[in-house]
């Protein structure tokens, strides 16, 4: 079975990856070896077709492993959630996890570790975008697929295919959000705080590098931006110095994950500081996690854009796809959507797109993960 594989892996190389990132659109989309872009399955069919196309050729399961960045944060922990769901004996799969702990050398070592195993396929979410070249070339050489999901991994296109989200997209949405409810409510922009996340992660690259082009082009002041490591501790250390830093200075504050405003909320009341709605300052958040919706709905964080975690599903698609000896898809841009406490903003645009907002209500928090 592996030397088939490894022939369609190599057929799959030499039609060669297009560059992760380039799409502005927030629905799920698919491109093509050919550069086709496409609507892909939502989330359902996706996980319908799985339990009737699954299981080797030869029945026996199908092994994958999955080397996680970790669990700091509630999106990761729906990210693991969902592919333990997906990747189930019931579905035909026999699943190895391996929760890296948020340590590059940790996930380096894991992959290798799959490949000692002889697992069939395995699956990153690489917690920086470079260093990958050298294993995966090893994982070429073994005649493994390797399936790139969530983040990106930019010094290597020697995977099959990559599923996730276009994080550029959500940090030009939230500047361009910003630029309408603070025109909208006629308030003036004194000064920005940004808590980024993981440094070399390309959630955090992409969100930083989106964010920053709104910020030049309507002359926004970054007071400063630092690691919060995507995770609730870091994001209040970072905030609490920043209270201390820039007191009366700052009245926006941009969270690049929902933990990491959870951690910003409670150093700004522990300062005095005032924010959401009826505050001094407008917080703003990405992932959009059930826990980051309800503080939108009781108007804690103004605004959250959302990263879809529930990956999976369209992973095993690929799989499948693989295995019938078809070429997949090389990118998937999951579906995702912005979040608000009410409709002072209802439609923006981003590069000319028009964008609408969901208003946050008890269902829309219920329906989220
Ligand atoms: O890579 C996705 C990011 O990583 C999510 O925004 C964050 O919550 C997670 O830790």
């Amino acid at each position: 079975m592996k030397k088939f594989f490894a022939l369609v892996l190599a057929l799959c190389m030499a039609l060669s990856l297009v560059a992760c990132g380039g799409s502005s659109s927030s629905d799920t989309t698919t491109e093509d070896t050919t550069g086709d872009v496409s609507t892909a399955d939502s989330v359902e069919d996706a996980e319908a077709s799985i339990a009737e196309d699954s299981t080797a050729s030869d029945g026996e399961l199908i092994t994958v492993g999955f080397a996680q960045v970790g669990h700091e944060s509630d999106w990761r922990t729906a990210s693991t959630q969902s592919c333990q769901d997906v990747f189930t004996e019931e579905n035909g799969y026999e699943l190895v996890f391996v929760d890296c702990d948020n340590d590059s050398a940790t996930q380096l070592e894991a992959v290798r570790g799959f490949i000692q195993q002889e697992v069939d396929y395995i699956i990153i979410d690489p917690i920086v975008s470079t260093g990958w070249d050298t294993v995966l070339t090893e994982c070429e050489d073994a005649g493994i697929p390797v399936i790139v999901i969530d983040r990106t991994i930019d010094d290597s296109d020697k995977y099959a295919a990559w599923v996730g989200s276009n994080f550029t997209t959500e940090g030009l949405a939230a500047g361009e959000w910003l630029n309408a409810y603070t025109e909208a409510k006629g308030i003036e922009i004194t000064g920005i705080l940004v808590i980024e996340g993981t440094t070399g992660a390309s959630a955090t690259l992409g969100r930083t590098e989106g964010f920053q082009q709104i910020a030049d082009a309507y002359g926004w002041t970054i007071l400063d931006s630092q690691d919060g490591d995507f995770t609730q501790d870091g994001g209040q250390e970072v905030m609490e110095s920043y209270c201390k830093s820039y007191e009366g200075q700052f009245n926006v504050v941009i969270c690049q994950n929902d933990n990491e405003a959870f951690g910003a909320m409670t150093a700004m009341t522990n300062a005095g500081v005032s924010y959401g709605v009826d505050g001094d300052v407008i917080l703003i958040s990405f992932d959009a996690c059930t826990a980051g919706l309800e503080y939108v709905q009781a108007g804690d964080i103004n605004a959250d854009f959302e990263c879809n975690p529930l990956a999976a599903p369209f992973v095993a698609e690929v799989i499948e796809q693989l295995e019938a000896g078809e070429t997949p898809e090389t990118e998937v841009y999951m579906e995702e959507h912005w979040f608000t406490y009410d409709d002072t903003v209802s439609t923006f645009t981003v590069d000319g797109e028009e964008q609408t907002v969901t208003v946050v209500t008890d269902e829309v928090v219920e329906a989220q993960y």
